[in-house]
Formats: C-alpha cells, structure tokens, sequence
C-alpha cells in the first residue's frame, strides 16, 4: 500500500521534489505533478498506464494563475469560471507558450480547471505552480473516490496519497470545449448540467458528433469499467447468472433474490447520493469476485446524464451476451 496520510507539508515537499502524488479533489482522487516537471508528468503517465496520445487537465487556483498557460482567456470561458468554479469545470481552450507536449499531447488546447477541494488547493498554493491530474485510477478502471482506492492500486510504486476523505461529488468535471468558430462543446457530462452551462453562455452546447474533429482522446472506447462485467437495467427482475452483484439508487418493485450482494447508493433516491457512492460501490463489487454486476440506470436529467454515461461506459468491456 502506499503511504496514506493528512499530512499536507508532506504532500507537497514530494511534488516539489518532482513525484506524483494521490489528492482528494471534490469530484473524484487525481494523480497529481507540477505541471513545469516533464519528468514527473512522464511518470504519472507510466504509474497509470496511459497512452501518450491522452492529455491530462490543468489544475489552477484561480482564473489569474492561467495566464501563460492558456493562449487566451475569451470573456465566456471568464464567465464560466465566475459562475462554477471553483467546482467541477473543465474548459478546453486554445493552450499557452507554458504548455509542454508532455501535458496537451500536442494537442492545440489544454484543459483547465480550478478544484474546490480545500487539500488540494492549499497544495498548489503552496508549490506556486499547477497541477497536471488525471483521475488516479490505472487507465481505463472505475476512478477513485476514497483514498484506500488509491493507495491500494499503486502500493509502492506512489509516494504519498493525501486523504481528504470521500469525494463530495464522486464523478468527474463536465468537460466543455472552445472551438476554432467560437462554438461550445460538450466534451465529458458531469456534475454541472450541459442545461446551466447553456444559460450562463447563452447559447446551445454543441455534441462532439457535429464536429468533423476528432473527439477528446479517452472519451471514446470502453472506461470507468471494473473487470467484473457490467450489465445495466433492473426495472425488471432479471435471470440471476452465478454470483451477482446489484447497484441501486432507489428501491425495485420486487424483492432481491436470495445470494445477491446488495449495495444501495442512496437510502432517499438521491441522485446526488448515487453520485458519490456509486465508483466505492463499483470498486468494492469487483474486488468479491462476482460473476457480474448490475446497475439500475438513473434518470435522464442533471447528474443522471452523467451517471448513465458513465455505467454505460462501463458495461462496454462486457462483451459476453446477457442471456
Ligand atoms: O474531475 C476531473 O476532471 C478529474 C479530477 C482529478 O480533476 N480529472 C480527470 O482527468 O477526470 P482525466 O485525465 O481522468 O480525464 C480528462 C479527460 C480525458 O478523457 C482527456 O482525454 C480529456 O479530458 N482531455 C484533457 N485535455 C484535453 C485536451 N486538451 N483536448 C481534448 N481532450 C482533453
Ligand atoms: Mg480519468
């Protein structure tokens, strides 16, 4: 395991010395290096096994410590940030002169974010520099909400994983993009709703499939999966295979069947309950050796777009027929 503490000095004096660190942000744990170190960088890229071709999300802050860092700053990206953050927003903007290719993978933007997280915002204000973080979940797992998830993956390969308890929003920033003609698009639903983006810019969101461009590299292909398959849908009592596990959020309209490993996420059908718990329930699900999981789907609306999303994404790995 590696070393899990409160110790915020210790987390930083180890970025400062150039190694990722696990910290808590409020929407899920991210691997985090000062974002001027190409070699600490290189080495979260290795811990997770990330394709060098996936970009990793700037962390900021405040919107005046990005300057150099982004090209510029257009008066609704200014807007947005006044409006969500900090909080979980991430906005892809044309990068600046202080972006290596060892962060934006050559890309022509950067995305930027300011976690509200109080950790890990004491931490960049105490290194004076940005974080490059991406979810601290080897690439392609379900993303880590507590830190045990974390210190548990890693073991010793990571230093330092700096607790700062569960995550209060537990999936991750809603990615929005600044394209070449001014347009915006919805990269990542996540907790703020594509709904109140649209307001505070008072125009539509655009989906990645009007664009002729290529989508975000790692919004494509199966993710967020446990090894365990993944199988939505509870509305109807289903044929138990083997050893399962249920994921729900609100209460079925038949009685769980004997031999099933029940784990609730919300005892008042609460979606923002399902939420945080729903990656602990997933990790914890797949470490019992079952035969599969299933998730009851969440309504189409707020976070629940991004939780459908995210187990549909999920169930993409399964590739054994449900029958
Ligand atoms: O909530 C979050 O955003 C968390 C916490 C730790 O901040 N971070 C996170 O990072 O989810 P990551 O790397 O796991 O997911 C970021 C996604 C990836 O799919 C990546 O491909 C995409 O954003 N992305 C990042 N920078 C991009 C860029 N410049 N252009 C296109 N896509 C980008
Ligand atoms: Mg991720």
């Amino acid at each position: 395991m590696a070393r899990c503490g409160t110790d915020l000095q210790t987390a930083v004096d180890l970025l400062q010395a150039g190694h990722p660190v696990g910290l808590p942000t409020e929407t899920v744990y991210g691997l985090a290096a000062r974002a001027d170190m190409p070699d600490a960088v290189a080495d979260i890229y290795r811990l997770k096994g990330r394709p060098a071709h996936n970009p990793l999300i700037l962390h900021f802050s405040s919107v005046t410590d990005m300057r150099g860092w982004v090209a510029r700053m257009p008066e609704e990206a200014e807007r947005l940030f006044a409006r969500f953050s900090p909080g979980p927003l991430t906005l892809l903007l044309p990068k600046g002169p202080r972006v290596g290719d060892h962060i934006s993978a050559s890309l022509p933007r950067v995305g930027v974010r300011i976690p509200a997280h109080p950790l890990f915002r004491k931490a960049i204000q105490r290194t004076r520099c940005p974080f490059a973080a991406p979810s601290a979940n080897r690439s392609g797992y379900v993303s880590p909400t507590q830190a045990e998830h974390v210190a548990g993956v890693y073991g010793g390969e990571l230093a330092y994983v700096l607790d700062g308890g569960p995550c209060e929003v537990g999936v991750e920033s809603t990615i929005v993009g600044l394209e070449p003609n001014g347009s915006w698009t919805l990269y990542r639903p996540g907790a703020i709703a594509a709904t109140d983006i649209e307001c505070a810019l008072d125009a539509p969101l655009r989906l990645p499939s009007d664009h002729t461009q290529v989508v975000a590299p790692g919004m494509d292909a199966h993710h967020y999966s446990p090894h365990t398959p993944v199988f939505i849908g509870l509305e109807e009592i289903p044929v138990v295979h083997g050893k399962e596990g249920w994921i729900t959020w609100r209460g079925l309209t038949y009685p769980i069947p004997p031999g099933v490993v029940h784990q609730p996420i919300s005892n008042r059908s609460d979606l923002n309950d399902a939420a945080r718990e729903l990656y602990a329930a997933m990790i914890w699900l797949d470490g019992l050796g079952l035969d599969r999981i299933r998730i009851q789907p969440f309504p189409h609306r707020g976070i629940g777009i991004a939780l459908n999303e995210r187990i549909h994404r999920a169930s993409l790995r399964t590739h054994i027929p449900e029958a």
